[in-house]
């Protein structure tokens, strides 16, 4: 028998939806997501441009701009997290949750020093003095591998690089040792080598400080790198999770298949990963019916454009939204849905 307790997890978003209004009318753009993340579990979120990664992040964190959750919640800790006042929240934003944007320009402040920001961002959630917090600033700038950290306090945004502007937002990130991290393509405005070394950076640190990470990504190869589990996003649905390993060699999604397929292989060019899936994500208003993704399916059957799939249960702890997941599908589930060996 088996003993092994399995904690709660701490993250939990339960059948989230997130609608937009815009002049056209209303518009979803997360249609009922659910996954978690466990207590210093990396987790990868992957699918092509506008499939809802960033809205999802966003919601997670009560930030959405414009738009609202209109279904599902958020569980942080067990607790949901939009029912905290602002105070509560805030003390959650920043003190346990902590998010690294995309492009570190808009999220740093150009009239500031980046020292200044560290700081702010230290005593906002802490009590603790300005000498000690700069002391400390200069502590988080040297872990993220600043090069000659104490006079790079001085330094504003404009004077750094992009990997240097990113490590600043790391920093930031890491200054009240959150346990969650959420990074949202840290790396994309990157060149390869340094996003291999932020890539790098960031596990080292969320070792060192026991944190979980949900990363945002478009990169298949990212995933392989960093994450313990994936969930793989199509037109603001779940289409498949699972563990790395098992997802990424035996993918039980005809999307997540093209995704692999369409992986650069070593050496080769990297700036169009996902070029090879024909067609693009559909527009939020013009969604398909049936399955979201049967008009660019290679393996799609008449009844994917009107049935829509659930996302099934499958063993091993995974979850496909494929029809031929359905139970009693007689159609062969287990041929190789990669055209690439595995
Ligand atoms: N403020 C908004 N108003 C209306 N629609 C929005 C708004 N923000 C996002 N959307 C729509 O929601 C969908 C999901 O957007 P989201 O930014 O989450 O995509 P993403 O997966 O993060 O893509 P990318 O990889 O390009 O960052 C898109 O269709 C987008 O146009
Ligand atoms: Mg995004």
């Amino acid at each position: 028998m088996s003993t092994t307790v399995t904690n709660p997890p701490l993250l939990q978003v339960e059948d989230l939806h997130v609608t937009f209004d815009t002049p056209e009318g209303t518009v979803e753009a997360v249609s009922g997501v659910s996954f978690s993340v466990g207590a210093q579990e990396t987790v990868a979120v992957v699918g092509e441009s506008g499939s809802g990664k960033t809205v999802t992040a966003l919601a997670v964190l009560q930030l959405l701009d414009g738009g609202r959750i209109s279904g599902g919640r958020v569980l942080w800790d067990g607790e949901d997290l939009a029912a905290l006042d602002r105070r509560a929240l805030r003390r959650v934003r920043g003190n346990e949750i902590a998010m690294i944007f995309q492009d570190p320009m808009t999220s740093l402040d150009p009239l500031y020093s980046v020292g200044h920001q560290i700081v702010e961002a230290l005593r906002l959630h802490r009590r603790i003095s300005k000498r000690d917090a700069r002391e400390r600033a200069a502590e988080l700038l040297e872990q993220v591998g600043m090069p000659d950290p104490r006079r790079r306090l001085a330094a504003y945004p404009h004077q750094l690089s992009g990997g240097q502007r990113q490590r600043v937002m790391i920093a930031i990130a890491l200054a009240c040792s959150p346990r969650l991290l959420i990074a949202d393509e840290p790396t994309t405005a990157l060149d390869v080598t340094i996003e291999a070394q932020i890539l790098e950076l960031l596990g080292d640190l969320q070792h060192e400080y026991r944190s979980a990470m949900l990363l945002v990504t478009h990169d298949m190869g990212v995933v392989a790198e960093t994450a313990d589990r994936v969930v793989v996003f199509y037109a603001g649905q779940v289409v498949e999770q699972g563990a790395t390993a098992d997802v990424l060699s035996d993918p039980q999604h005809p999307y997540t298949a093209a995704l692999l397929d369409a992986m650069p292989t070593p050496g080769t060019d990297r700036a169009q990963p996902l070029a090879a899936i024909p067609g693009a994500v559909p527009p939020l208003r013009a969604m398909p019916a049936g399955c979201r993704f049967h008009t660019r399916c290679a393996r799609a059957w008449d009844e994917c454009g009107h049935t829509e799939p659930l996302l099934h249960e499958l063993p091993g702890d995974r979850a496909a939204r494929c029809l031929l997941h359905r139970p009693g599908q007689e159609r062969p589930l287990r041929d190789a849905l990669t055209t690439k060996g595995a």
